[in-house]
């Protein structure tokens, strides 16, 4: 279900039109880039999730071999249009992270599935992905994707949260509240408290979207068995929590997961 849902999504025009202009990268990507910056050239990158190619003009001359995948043929047509004919030796293609069959055991030294890509499948699916991604990446090669943050969703469900001594913003802050509960009528802060992952419906897109949010420590659990050496960065600070009470208490919306291929 949260599949065909989102695809419709990542389909449709106007999303199309919002990701094939976007063209910064994310302070956590900018960090990524400086740690690999002496093995960039050597790898081959594998751009899950491309949408409109926000990450590809960074990467695309970093790297020895860049590969963009997404599973909205939309977004791929955006990418061939903005890349072709700049970097005439991309490949980019229509493909779903559950099933990367396209492509060989060990193929990659770097997989990056950035901006939240990897929330829009079922928990189910996610595991799968986790283990599609360890398939095709080389041992000793790199994950990095970020993912939403279930510490700071958690907080919006709380109407006090909403209250500040400017009634603006309180008034605004409370009419997003709303619509946050009406969306996601069977989430209440207190059953949220509860969960170490949730998958509802946040402001992203009108409300379009499932998406999931996951706690970091539920992450890193997720992750152990495939991955080693697996770092947390802030995304909009760029810098790495160390402990878990840094990234239970770092309020970004989305952090990014750094790890290495066992
Ligand atoms: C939030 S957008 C980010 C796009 C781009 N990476 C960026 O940073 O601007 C998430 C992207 O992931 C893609 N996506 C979601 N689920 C996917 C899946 N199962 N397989 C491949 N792509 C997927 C969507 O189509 C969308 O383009």
């Amino acid at each position: 279900m949260i599949k065909d849902v989102n695809l419709n999504t990542y389909a449709s025009s106007d999303v199309v039109d919002y990701y094939q202009y976007l063209q910064q990268l994310q302070p956590a990507e900018e960090t990524l880039i400086k740690l690999l910056k002496n093995q960039l050239p050597t790898m081959k990158m594998l751009d899950l999730g491309v949408g409109g190619g926000r990450t590809t003009q960074h990467f695309f001359p970093l790297v020895k071999e860049y590969i963009g995948v997404d599973y909205s043929a939309g977004m791929i047509e955006a990418c061939q249009q903005r890349f072709t004919q700049l970097y005439p030796s991309i490949k980019l293609m229509v493909g779903d992270a559950r099933n990367l069959s396209q492509f060989e055991d060990n193929s990659f030294d770097f997989i990056l599935f950035s901006f939240n890509g990897i929330d829009y499948i079922s928990h189910e699916d996610r595991l799968k992905t986790l283990q599609e991604m360890s398939r095709i990446g080389k041992s000793g090669g790199y994950l990095f994707f970020s993912s939403h943050n279930l510490e700071a969703i958690e907080k919006q469900f709380n109407w006090q949260h909403h209250l500040s001594l400017n009634p603006f913003k309180t008034y605004v802050d409370l009419i997003m509240f709303t619509f946050l509960r009406g969306f996601n009528p069977s989430i209440s802060y207190h059953t949220i408290q509860e969960k170490n992952y949730a998958i509802l419906r946040d402001e992203s897109h009108n409300f379009r979207l499932r998406t999931y949010y996951i706690r970091a420590s539920e992450q890193i659990k997720q992750l152990e068995p495939l991955f080693k050496d697996i770092k947390v960065y802030s995304w909009k600070t760029g810098l790495e929590l160390t402990t878990n009470d840094d990234r239970v208490r770092c309020g970004d919306m989305w952090l990014y997961y750094l790890c290495r291929l066992k």
